[in-house]
């Protein structure tokens, strides 16, 4: 199953396209958009708002969702996850409901100026509205190559320290965070962006050194718009829940967790097909999935190293350890909208443009595969960058 696209009616529609943006959005594979037809034919009654059948019916299938999709990303129960609008949403949450009180006392909160904007402004904002009881935001660096600085982190780190917030896999540099590899103070709480490693590298939260989490669900295979927050059962008591709002949902109290960030209305059939999606990257195995996205990440850094004019924007891959199948580079004297557009014209979608960060390198492309990516796909894009690089 690996490197074929027959489970993906968008891709088999379109058999000339390569498509290398997994990393924005990955396309429904057919037993996703299976479960979500059947969960809009069926009977769609709100989950929980009504003691009838169809929305008791409505609230189980919620719950057997949230028990698989926690157990694919090792939590050890159910109501320690909730679903969200994506990993956008699950951030500001986790800024505005849990972080107040992780914070009450002041201190600082440690965050990479270079990470995603959706990971690193929830918490500036959350820090200039706590200022006045102390807290500050504390940054620090990564290299070049999307590199954790360690000592710059030992430099910002202090017993000062209450909020670490940490992207697990880069969404330009496609590096993962070693959390062993930083000293993060022993009080100190740890929020983790698994944006870009679900579904592509294994997560097991429960044995994380971090407490709340967010994923996004279509990076994963789930429907576009689906995302699930992570708190740890011994961070619920930080969560600030809105007991007017519960009264909205009476039956559908799980968690304080789920209480405060599943207020309205849930969608109930996304929530049921992203559990199908991790039951379809479960059936692929993820050990296999880190093995060939590590494959082909490094046949593009060994093939593009060999186009003149080109720098790759990422460390070395090893071809022996699971990889985020995430790569990116620059050509040399030409903006990467253009590499970009020129690629598109050859039918290969890359990623350029502002990557969501505050001010990257203007130049810097992404490349980013996924399980039905094959090397043929490598090598239309490195033909692509070859013919760019001759323009120069
Ligand atoms: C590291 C990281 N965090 C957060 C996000 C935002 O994710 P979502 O689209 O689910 O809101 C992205 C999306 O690209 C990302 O790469």
């Amino acid at each position: 199953m690996l490197g074929s696209r027959r489970h993906f009616p968008a891709l088999t529609a379109e058999p000339d396209l390569v498509y290398l943006d997994a990393a924005s959005g990955t396309p429904c594979p057919e037993p996703v958009i299976a479960q979500l037809t059947a969960e809009l034919r069926g009977p769609a009654a709100n989950p929980g708002r009504g003691g009838h059948p169809w929305a008791r019916d409505a609230l189980r299938r919620v719950e057997e969702a949230r028990a698989a999709v926690a157990a694919f990303l090792g939590a050890t129960f159910p109501d320690e996850v909730a679903f969200t609008r994506g990993a956008t949403g699950a951030m500001a949450f986790l800024a505005d409901r849990w972080g107040p009180a992780a914070l009450e006392k002041g201190g600082d909160i440690l965050y990479c100026p270079g990470d995603h904007l959706s990971t690193v402004r929830p918490w500036l904002r959350l820090a200039e509205r706590m200022r006045p009881q102390g807290v500050r935001a504390v940054p620090y660096r990564r290299d070049r190559l999307g590199r954790i600085d360690a000592d710059d982190f030992a430099r910002a780190a202090s017993d000062r320290t209450a909020v670490v917030v940490v992207t697990d896999v880069h969404n330009l540099h496609g590096t993962r965070t070693d959390l062993d590899a930083l000293a993060i103070p022993p009080a100190a709480t740890v929020c983790l962006d698994c944006s870009q490693s679900a579904g592509r590298l294994p997560l097991r939260l429960a044995d994380s050194r971090a407490e709340v989490a967010v994923v996004s669900g279509h990076k994963m295979f789930g429907p576009p718009g689906t995302g699930t927050v992570y708190v740890r059962r011994g961070q619920h008591h930080r969560i600030a829940v809105d007991r007017a709002a519960g009264r909205s949902g009476p039956a559908r109290h799980v968690s304080p967790l789920t209480d405060a960030a599943e207020e309205g209305s849930l969608d109930g059939a996304g929530a049921a097909a992203l559990a199908s999606a991790a039951a379809f990257v479960d059936g692929i195995g993820l050990d296999a999935l880190g093995d060939h996205l590590a494959g082909l990440a490094a046949r593009f850094t060994d093939g593009a190293a060999r186009i003149g004019g080109v720098t790759l924007l990422g460390p070395p891959v090893d071809p022996r350890q699971p990889h985020s199948g995430i790569v990116a580079f620059a050509l040399d004297g030409q903006a990467g909208a253009d590499v970009a557009f020129a690629l598109e014209r050859r039918r290969v979608y890359v990623r350029a443009g502002d990557h969501c960060l505050d001010g990257p390198r203007d130049d810097a492309v992404r490349a980013s595969f996924h399980l039905y990516n094959d090397e043929n796909d490598v090598d239309r894009l490195l033909q692509g960058l070859s013919a760019a690089a001759e323009r120069t």
